[in-house]
């Protein structure tokens, strides 16, 4: 009968071990809190010297304790600490090593607070850290692509749309398109931090608590704006880890769709750029191959960072207020997302810096494909009087004509085009050139040199005060 055998039995197969033992694997985060060591220990002496000026323990209990805790995180810094499974996480390690160094006076560092609060402190304390190095890699990228703009204001090469070539745009004006993506980045994690400046430590479990500590205190002290005001709240919210992975996932998929454009314009296809050989690798058995392997592990490595915001959100749906042990599954998520923004960003400012523009095939591809037919359209409105939709057809039979001859636009006669429209002179070969088809854009936010330089000199005065 099967209500005879063990649960060990029960469970059988792979799990050899007994129940106790699978509870540990199930319940442990150490494998991976533990890279919260240095917010425990800062949140923990916050909380201590709180503790003291507020008479909840003596003075000297607290220099015990702070004492023991900077032993602690010499401890781990060092390699030394004996990180244990059986202590579940990062927390009861620390205290755990606490008591054995300072004895009875560890038992008072718990003192109104608990694990929901320590947790949720510890938590934002380290994604406001890495909300910060995050903008400062931003801020390298965009710097990167800024230079590049400057470089390549005038730098003629096809703009597409549907991946087909339609209008003649800069290169400079291009990479100004990411400076935008990029800045909208910088003020979403902006935003993020600014929200996520209040301190949940001093909810304790859920209730608040009975002593008379000052929150206000412990929350300036760890370099939060405030206190969160709503104890409840406090232990159950993980929006700023949420943020924090929204943000890394809007910016991972701009990354991967750079890093897309960058392996299409980097095939001998399309030769606009040349990686440098620190972001390209060889094939073993091709010798004329050189591969865009970063930027295919960008565009790969974001479906890992998008899928984390989709795995914490999933875990959050379902939580009632307030704490649930479900929420132990935020950090793996937050700790990856974050390792993996961190290099794809360091990996494309590389990319970026490195690379090396071939002018001469951008210009060649920007002349193709009758890719000034809207200007010679526009040449029609505005010299002729034709209404846009007629110019618009006439352009249609120039295109046709050029397409019959096997030449581009700008090569087929006057005579050819006359006899197309009698109206046409001259002048309309001044239009169908490329670089004159992008100098004539000078709408705010268009192509024109002239106006990617402008846009240019906004962002560097912007980023300087940012
Ligand atoms: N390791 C836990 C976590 O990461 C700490 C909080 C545990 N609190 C509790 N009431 N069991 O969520």
């Amino acid at each position: 009968m099967s209500d005879k055998k063990t649960s060990n039995q029960m469970w059988g197969g792979r799990f050899a071990s007994g129940p106790a033992a699978i509870m540990e694997a199930i319940n442990a985060s150490i494998s991976f809190d533990r890279k919260l060591y240095a917010q425990d220990i800062r949140g923990s002496i916050a909380h201590s010297e709180m503790l003291a000026e507020t008479g909840i323990i003596s003075a000297a209990d607290q220099q015990k304790i702070a004492d023991g805790l900077n032993t602690i995180l010499k401890e781990i810094e060092a390699g030394t600490f004996e990180f244990s499974t059986r202590l579940e996480d990062i927390h009861m390690n620390v205290e755990a090593r606490l008591a054995d160094l300072i004895g009875a006076a560890a038992g008072r560092l718990h003192t109104a607070r608990s694990r929901n609060d320590q947790v949720a402190v510890d938590l934002r304390l380290w994604v406001k850290d890495e909300c910060f190095r995050v903008a400062e890699a931003l801020k390298g990228l965009i710097a990167a692509f800024l230079e590049r703009a400057e470089e390549h204001a005038a730098t003629v090469m096809p703009g597409f749309t549907h991946m087909q070539a339609a209008q003649p745009v800069t290169f400079g004006h291009h990479c100004m398109a990411y400076v935008e993506m990029f800045s909208r980045d910088l003020s979403r994690v902006r935003d993020a931090i600014e929200r996520m400046d209040e301190s949940p430590l001093g909810a304790a479990a859920l209730a608040g608590t009975s002593f008379a500590i000052d929150r206000h205190q412990t929350a300036k002290a760890l370099g939060f704006r405030e206190p969160m005001r709503n104890s409840l709240d406090g232990v159950s919210d993980r929006d700023f880890a949420l943020e924090f992975l929204a943000m890394a996932a809007i910016c991972a998929t701009h990354l991967s769709r750079l890093a897309e454009e960058i392996i299409i314009w980097s095939t001998p296809q399309f030769g606009f750029v040349r990686l440098s050989d620190s972001f390209s690798t060889g094939s073993s058995i091709m010798p004329q191959k050189k591969n865009p392997d970063a930027a295919e592990l960008v565009r790969g490595k974001t479906g890992r960072v998008n899928g984390h915001l989709v795995g914490l959100l999933t875990v959050m749906k379902g939580m009632p207020l307030t704490y649930g042990k479900d929420m132990q599954e935020d950090k793996e998520s937050v700790f990856d997302a974050a390792e993996t923004l961190d290099l794809m960003l360091a990996a494309m400012t590389g990319m970026v810096r490195d690379m090396t523009v071939n002018a001469a095939a951008m210009k060649k591809a920007a002349g193709s494909g009758h890719a000034t037919a809207t200007d010679l359209a526009d040449w029609l409105v505005r010299n002729l009087g034709l209404p846009f939709r007629e110019a618009h057809h006439v352009t249609g039979r120039a295109v046709a004509l050029a397409e019959d001859k096997k030449v581009g636009l700008e090569k087929l006669s006057l005579e050819d085009l006359q006899s197309i429209h009698p109206g046409i002179t001259q002048g309309i070969f001044s239009v169908l050139a490329v670089q004159n088809s992008v100098k004539s854009r000078t709408s705010f936010g268009g192509t024109a040199p002239s106006e990617v330089r402008k846009q240019i000199r906004y962002w560097k005065k912007r980023l300087a005060k940012a």
